[in-house]
């Protein structure tokens, strides 16, 4: 697979975390992956496609919709991460799962071919805008449906950007977004305030603009509960926000690590745990009907 270097970026950090990817015991790509699934209006017998698949978080929920007469094809670009939802459809019985390894930025499928298009957490990665977006609508059959879901970015209270606990925001956003000599990751982080994920309107109009009909789109926070402010600390390392930490040298990973795990243990609530309400934005579509 021929990648530019921010695609071979995002390979390196995803095929590194696959193994402890979603398995910390926090719970997050899981109801998130199967909320997706359901706001997409996927069903029985459908052909669906999930692109970034991952370890199958909306696969599998996906797969249990369009049941044994239907068929869900899971194309995801790090190896690591196939192998695991290749064996997680294994595990599951799940025969109507194929999983591939593909570039989710051109995906090498046929007109018309699904039902439905999905991206739990994987499409925004990649995608500045329309462009990126309009190679979805050609692979629907007409009034095919588009879902996908992504940290928020829509404006909070307090101008901050939501998806990082309050307490911690200031000390984490600059890692988040500091360039750095020689990376060429250039996912919507970098560009906080000025992404297409900044405001419903956006959201919508990019859509649009990418040449899908029937769009919606809602923000609903889910609560990421906690046993310490190291167990999100460590949750942060098996997923895309990986690269904040891999980013550091030892020294200032460590002394990262434990004032964001301190300040998060203050937030322990009265049950000893620690909940943080993060922002998600769902969105559906649908191909033009012909
Ligand atoms: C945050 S994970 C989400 C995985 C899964 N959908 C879930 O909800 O758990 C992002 C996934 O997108 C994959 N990915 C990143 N860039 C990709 C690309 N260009 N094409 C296909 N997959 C990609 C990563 O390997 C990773 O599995």
């Amino acid at each position: 697979m021929g990648h530019s270097e921010s695609t071979a970026e995002m390979y390196r950090v995803f095929n590194t975390a696959a193994g402890i990817y979603d398995q910390s015991g926090v719970e997050f790509f899981g109801p998130i992956g199967r909320k997706l699934v359901e706001y997409s209006g996927i069903g029985p017998g459908e052909s669906v496609l999930d692109i970034g698949c991952g370890r199958g978080a909306a696969l599998f929920p996906a797969a249990d919709v369009v049941g044994a007469h239907g068929e869900v094809i899971g194309i995801d670009i790090a190896e690591e991460m196939v192998a695991h939802a290749e064996a997680g459809a294994k595990d599951r019985g799940l025969r109507q799962v194929t999983v591939r390894l593909m570039n989710g930025q051109a995906p090498a499928f046929p007109a018309a071919r699904f039902d439905a298009v999905i991206g739990s957490f994987s499409v925004f990665i990649w995608t500045h805008g329309a462009p990126e977006l309009r190679p979805y609508v050609p692979l629907l059959r007409p009034g095919g449906r588009f879902a996908a879901s992504a940290p928020s970015f829509f404006p909070t209270a307090t101008g901050k950007w939501g998806f990082l606990p309050e307490a911690v925001h200031d000390l984490l956003l600059p890692h988040l977004t500091k360039p750095k000599e020689g990376d060429a990751y250039d996912c919507p982080f970098a560009n906080i305030h000025n992404n297409w994920l900044v405001t419903e309107e956006v959201v919508g109009a990019t859509l649009t603009e990418a040449g899908f009909a029937d769009v919606e789109v809602r923000e609903e926070a889910l609560p990421i509960v906690v046993e310490s402010g190291a167990q999100w600390v460590e949750w942060t390392r098996s997923h895309g926000m990986r690269r904040l930490w891999d980013r550091l040298g030892e020294q200032e990973s460590r002394e990262l690590a434990e004032e964001v795990s301190g300040r998060l243990d203050a937030l322990r609530g009265t049950d000893g745990r620690i909940t943080l309400p993060t922002p998600i934005v769902y969105m559906r579509a649908r191909a033009p009907r012909a």
